[in-house]
């Protein structure tokens, strides 16, 4: 059997109709950039995440970006965030002129640690951007207080977390603001690049709607030195297909991830554990294992593709030399991205895809262990 890592030419399949009809609507509207579409994805999405305001943008970067700027983020001023995530989250503090700081992750979640936190606030500390790993929220509770405490914002990145829940709150609605992706391959994907601000706070939402537009509240009238990071039209119009199918989608990526704990139960392999205070979306299922990259050619040898979130933490990449971190200065962190692999899992997988991947993994760990012992 071949498992391919994911499959989005399914979902298209089962989307066409839908999805070709609305592209009609924006091309006979000529509205190509922001227009009807995004103005009524902007609503469906912010209804969805129970959030007051949603502002589409053209990515989850841009999002980032806007999310920081708008709480006041800037030059000299320093972001705590994990470096146990896509380098994006890093970027967006980078564009600001603030200087991410990077903490370690708990390592039984792989999100940023909140133990950490109070020793890494100085008093340049304006905002702290807890990241919800691959679909799994951050514990916010204890960073919202030591946020609240300390007179500074937390902003979300839910670039990977559509529909998660903390608390039976949704990810996009418990910060000052949050970012959201819609990079194709996540759980809500667009067919090009796109991203959202979603936030409770009308002058967040005012001013992003002003920065997304070359910081003009009316045409030609500008108030700030802004950005082009406006959606485009036919980004919204698929996005709003695909809206409607999130919930079902996320419920089948939760079943799977479910079989794969029940076929991989006993192995000596870690695995993502639903926990009762949140609701994880499963954007991608990441296995912790030894001897990582033998495990994955096996993997790929018997046909099952896997994939690494992330090889290289950001505090090592080359941009972030410049902070001084070596190896061993965020252990689990650095633990975390020699260990990861993440399985195939994505909702029009067939049950007997994910047995089967399960079982290669069992067997390929089995033999991995048994190598490893002398037998
Ligand atoms: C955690 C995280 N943050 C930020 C981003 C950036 O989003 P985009 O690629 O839409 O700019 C991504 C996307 O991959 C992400 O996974």
């Amino acid at each position: 059997m071949r498992v391919p890592y994911f499959d989005l030419k399914a979902q298209y399949a089962d989307l066409r109709e839908d999805v070709l009809l609305a592209v009609d609507r924006v091309c006979q509207g000529a509205s190509f950039i922001l227009g009807d579409e995004v103005s009524l994805f902007e609503r469906e999405f912010a209804e969805y995440c129970n959030a007051r305001y949603c502002v589409a943008l053209n990515s989850g970067t841009s999002a980032l970006h806007l999310a920081l700027l708008s709480v006041g983020v800037g030059p000299d001023d320093e972001v705590i965030t994990t470096a146990n995530t896509f380098i994006a989250t890093a970027e967006a503090v980078s564009y600001t002129g603030a200087r991410p700081v990077f903490v370690d992750v708990d390592p039984a979640t792989a999100n940023i640690d909140p133990n950490l936190i109070e020793a890494a606030i100085t008093s340049r500390t304006k905002a702290i951007l807890p990241v919800h790993l691959y679909g799994r929220p951050a514990d916010l509770d204890p960073l919202m207080e030591i946020a609240a405490r300390n007179g500074v914002a937390v902003i979300e990145d839910a670039c990977q977390a559509h529909g998660a829940r903390y608390k039976s709150k949704r990810a996009g609605s418990l910060g000052r603001a949050a970012a959201f992706s819609f990079y194709p391959g996540k759980n809500l994907g667009a067919y090009g690049e796109g991203g959202a601000l979603t936030t409770n706070d009308a002058q967040i939402a005012e001013f992003a709607r002003a920065m997304r537009d070359h910081g003009q509240s009316q045409r030609y009238f500008h108030d700030f030195v802004g950005y082009n990071y406006r959606m485009d039209g036919f980004q919204g119009a698929v996005l709003r297909v695909k809206l409607k199918h999130l919930e079902r989608w996320t419920a089948r990526r939760r079943e799977l991830a479910e079989l794969y704990r029940e076929v991989l139960a006993g192995a000596p392999v870690d695995l993502p554990q639903d926990d009762a205070a949140s609701d994880c979306v499963y954007h991608l299922f990441v296995a912790y294992v030894e001897d990582r990259d033998r495990v994955r050619e096996a993997l790929q040898s018997r046909g099952v593709q896997t994939a690494i979130h992330y090889p290289r933490p950001v505090h090592l990449q080359k941009p972030y030399a410049v902070l001084g971190h070596r190896p061993g200065s965020l252990p689990h962190t650095e633990r975390a991205c020699k260990c990861c692999l993440s399985l195939p899992l994505f909702p029009e997988m067939t049950l007997d895809q994910v047995r089967y991947a399960g079982e290669a993994l069992l067997e390929v760990v089995e033999e991995t262990s048994a190598v490893a012992l002398g037998n």
